[in-house]
């Protein structure tokens, strides 16, 4: 019986020193598969008598056991091994300083919507929105452009079908607001407008901030006073002139574009005008009892000045280190 002790010995010798699970498994069928020395002591126990067989019985299978939890105490530890090679690679230094949150900011067009929305909502105006897809009808016939006339093409326009746009300008909220509302108005509109145009200082989608207002004694006056009190807020320049060029909009009458004092000379900024009795006919509303102004402003015209931007296509580039200078 010296023998089923060696067998046990040299089971947890062999074992304790495989490193390779697999390996280990093989090394099990040594001693306990079909072939195995233990099975095969197993198989001689019917040579011997009936008065020995219960104990010699008994102790091979106390050493089979003894195997088994040899054989199970290895697989642990290269379990456990296994595990711990793992998480050491897979190690965080929780204690490492952060890198520092990118905490993002606002773009500079829309730091100079939110400022003229802000100047003009202390003035009264509400801001009213628009589609961008617009109904040929509201980019142009009710705003008094009639079909085959030359202001049509004056726009570049992208055209999604013969009968719909992407709007060329804001000032089809007006109609929009005027069908929605009765008079009194007094509304902005910015938003972004499309035109089929690119250089320096053109960008095939730009922002405009449309303006009206409609009221029973609303005159030019009016007009001059808001935009000036507006632009000379805005550039925080109080001696800022505007001037207004005698123009043509269709959809107003008289119209004129604004210009502004820069630098000892004139920078326009964008037309206004009388609302044209046809645009108040068209939303129904009596050119006798009320009257109106209208504006319409380029917003990155306004940011450039107001930053020192001389490349308006810097503002759609996405470059960081131009974006970031603005936070
Ligand atoms: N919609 C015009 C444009 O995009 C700008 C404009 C001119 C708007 C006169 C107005 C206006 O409201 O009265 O060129």
């Amino acid at each position: 019986m010296h023998e089923l002790q060696d067998i046990l010995e040299q089971a947890q010798q062999q074992f304790a020193a495989m490193n390779d699970e697999a390996e280990l498994e093989q090394a099990k069928a040594k001693y306990l598969g079909k072939e195995g020395s233990l099975t095969q002591l197993l198989k001689g126990l019917g040579k011997l008598s009936a008065a020995e067989r219960p104990a010699a019985g008994a102790r091979i299978n106390q050493v089979k056991q003894g195997i088994e939890a040899a054989l199970q105490q290895r697989r642990d530890a290269l379990a456990q091994q296994k595990l711990a090679q793992k998480l050491a690679a897979e190690s965080l230094d929780v204690t490492l300083p952060g890198r520092g949150l990118g905490m993002g900011g606002l773009h500079p067009v829309t730091r100079t919507l939110q400022r003229i929305e802000q100047l003009f909502h202390s003035l009264g105006f509400a801001t009213a929105d628009g589609p961008e897809i617009e109904h040929d009808f509201y980019n142009f016939t009710a705003l008094n452009i009639p079909e085959n006339h030359p202001a049509r093409a004056m726009h570049d326009t992208f055209y999604l079908d013969p009968q719909h746009v992407l709007r060329t300008h804001t000032s089809p909220v007006q109609v929009h607001y005027m069908e929605e509302n009765t008079p009194p108005l007094k509304i902005i509109s910015p938003g972004r407008v499309y035109r089929v145009d690119s250089d320096a200082t053109h960008s095939p989608m730009f922002h405009q901030v449309e303006g009206l207002w409609v009221d029973q004694d609303i005159s030019f006056a009016n007009l001059k006073g808001v935009v000036q009190d507006f632009l000379q807020r805005f550039f925080e320049q109080y001696d800022l002139q505007v001037r207004f060029r005698p123009s043509f909009f269709p959809f107003t009458e008289p119209s004129a574009e604004m210009d502004m004092s820069w630098k000892g000379g004139w920078l326009e900024i964008g037309g206004c005008g009388m609302v044209h009795p046809n645009v108040l006919k068209h939303v129904n509303i009596d050119s006798e009892k009320y009257l109106g102004f209208a504006f319409g402003l380029g917003v990155e015209r306004l940011a450039m000045l107001r930053y020192g931007v001389n490349d308006l296509r810097l503002f759609y580039e996405s470059d960081l280190r131009f974006l970031k200078q603005f936070n």
